[in-house]
């Protein structure tokens, strides 16, 4: 995200109506999604979930995984790395209506950690070990408005040259906004803090959690869920303003252009729960800034959050680009227009399996490490090759082609080849995520970095 757009949801963005005590927060912002792909491995464990979302957090998402699982993640898209959690959203989609083609909408998080001891002042805990929540609905189409699980639900549309203040066709919403955003939306959402203190998990998602008595957003803790958790809250800011407006354009990736059903996952992760424990017990920041938190400062790793590629599993199925639109939404997915059930596909549409996003190297190839270019010249000579289409067994055929043992990737389209390091360089493994550049034919993996190569080798 633009550092513009960090500090403008800095300055605007706290959840509206703290009537208690304002307390400590931190603001993980603008995490990028891990990857967007047909899961929820709370909704629809170990089957292609029924619409697409954004994922972001721990590296190891898949269908199926517990936290022992998560944990094994390499990295995080949270620049905090003890934090493997999951948080997803569904995906939205833009709708060309002339042509009726899908293409999905660019997005990021911030997201929010809220220390609310409410008017009891009660102890905020960290999640219990393994968590799992929801918090929306995706089957929803009326808004009840005195709700908390309703109210938890929102859209604030940016526009930073303007004051819309006051004006109600910009205030915040339940549903998408009849006009165009011109700095992109924000859809929210605020997961109930209540627990009760026993189910990590319940069959709805929801009914171990609870949102307080006083408001959604803050209060004291019914009987039924007595443990006060820490308030998680989503904004996941979509730049809808790189496509032009026009009304019904605006389409969650189940179907959905009204905005209602927009909801949020969350499975926990953190590694280390007494590092959560006591930034929720000794933060005392009251402005959201991570790097005040002594806490987490000395733990933040930008680099390895920005360089974390998903090593958990994808749906393999296209879910559409701005050059490549798709001609329907992925699954089962008709437009949902007016309060009607949701409608069925006819004829079904067939389920695509799961795949490892990184793809395989060729038999007898291995990944050595992630090593510094040569210091007098390049460490592999004896060819070389751009690809647009580069990955690391592109790379290894091209080198194994011409007969070379040793290829390397670099700066996400370069491949070099030879039989030894030359040059000067040596194989002494650099941290992993000096190869941190997206490969030019895949968005899930990394193809080396400025002067660094990810080394292969055949045995
Ligand atoms: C709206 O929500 C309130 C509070 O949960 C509830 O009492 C009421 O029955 C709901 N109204 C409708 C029409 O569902
Ligand atoms: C925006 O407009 C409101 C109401 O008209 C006013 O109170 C407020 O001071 C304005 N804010 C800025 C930053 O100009
Ligand atoms: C967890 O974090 C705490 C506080 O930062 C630290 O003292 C402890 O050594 C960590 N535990 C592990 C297993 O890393
Ligand atoms: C890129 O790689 C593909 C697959 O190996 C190959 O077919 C294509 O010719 C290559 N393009 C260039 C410009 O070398
Ligand atoms: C490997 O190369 C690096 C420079 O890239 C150098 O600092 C290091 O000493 C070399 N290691 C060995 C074992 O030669």
């Amino acid at each position: 995200m633009h550092l513009k757009q960090y500090f403008a949801f800095l300055a605007v963005a706290v959840p509206a109506a703290i009537p208690f005590a304002s307390a400590t927060f931190w603001i993980f912002g603008g995490t990028r999604p891990i990857v967007d792909t047909r899961i929820d491995s709370v909704i629809s464990p170990g089957v292609v979930s029924s619409h697409l979302h954004s994922v972001a957090g721990g590296s190891r998402f898949s269908a199926t995984y517990n936290y022992d699982d998560l944990i094994t993640s390499q990295c995080s898209t949270i620049v905090v790395p003890t934090d493997k959690s999951n948080y997803w959203t569904p995906k939205l989609y833009y709708r060309d209506l002339n042509a009726n083609t899908f293409t999905p909408i660019p997005n990021s998080f911030n997201i929010y950690y809220l220390a609310r001891p409410g008017p009891n002042n009660d102890k905020v805990h960290a999640f219990p070990t393994g968590l799992r929540m929801l918090a929306g609905d995706p089957l929803r189409r009326v808004n009840n408005g005195s709700n908390h699980a309703d109210q938890a639900i929102s859209y604030v549309c940016l526009d930073y040259n303007n004051n819309h203040s006051g004006d109600p066709d910009w205030a915040e919403r339940p549903d998408f906004f009849p006009h165009q955003c011109p700095d992109g939306m924000r859809a929210q959402v605020f997961f109930p803090t209540c627990w009760d203190g026993v189910n990590l998990d319940s069959a709805d998602h929801k009914s171990h959690m609870a949102y307080p008595i006083e408001n959604f957003n803050d209060g004291s803790c019914p009987s039924t869920h007595p443990v006060k958790l820490v308030s998680l809250f989503y904004e996941m800011f979509v730049s809808v303003d790189q496509f032009p407006y026009a009304p019904g354009a605006w389409v969650w990736s189940f179907g959905d252009d009204t905005g209602l059903g927009f909801h949020g996952d969350f499975v926990d992760g953190w590694q280390n729960k007494t590092v959560l424990q006591s930034a929720l017990d000794t933060c005392g920041d009251v402005s959201g800034i991570l790097e005040n938190c002594p806490v987490f400062e000395p733990l933040i790793n930008n680099d390895a959050a920005s360089a974390c590629k998903i090593d958990g599993e994808i749906v393999n199925e296209p879910i559409g680009t701005v050059s490549s639109p798709l001609a329907q939404l992925p699954g089962c997915n008709p437009m949902w227009v007016g309060t009607g059930p949701k409608p069925t596909c006819n004829p079904p549409r067939a389920t695509p399996g799961f795949i490892n996003p990184q793809n395989p190297l060729p038999s007898g190839w291995t990944e050595v490490a992630c090593i510094a270019e040569g210091t007098t010249g390049r460490a592999l000579t004896a060819a070389s090759t751009t690809n647009s289409s580069m990955t690391k067994p592109l790379c290894a055929n091209y080198c194994a082609g011409l007969g070379y043992k040793l290829a390397g990737v670099e700066y996400g389209d370069e491949c070099y080849c030879g039989n030894t390091l030359v040059n000067g360089a040596n194989s002494t493994a650099r941290t992993w995520y000096e190869c941190s550049v997206t490969c030019a034919g895949n968005p899930n993996e990394n193809c080396g970095g400025p002067m660094r190569l990810n080394l292969l080798q055949k045995n």
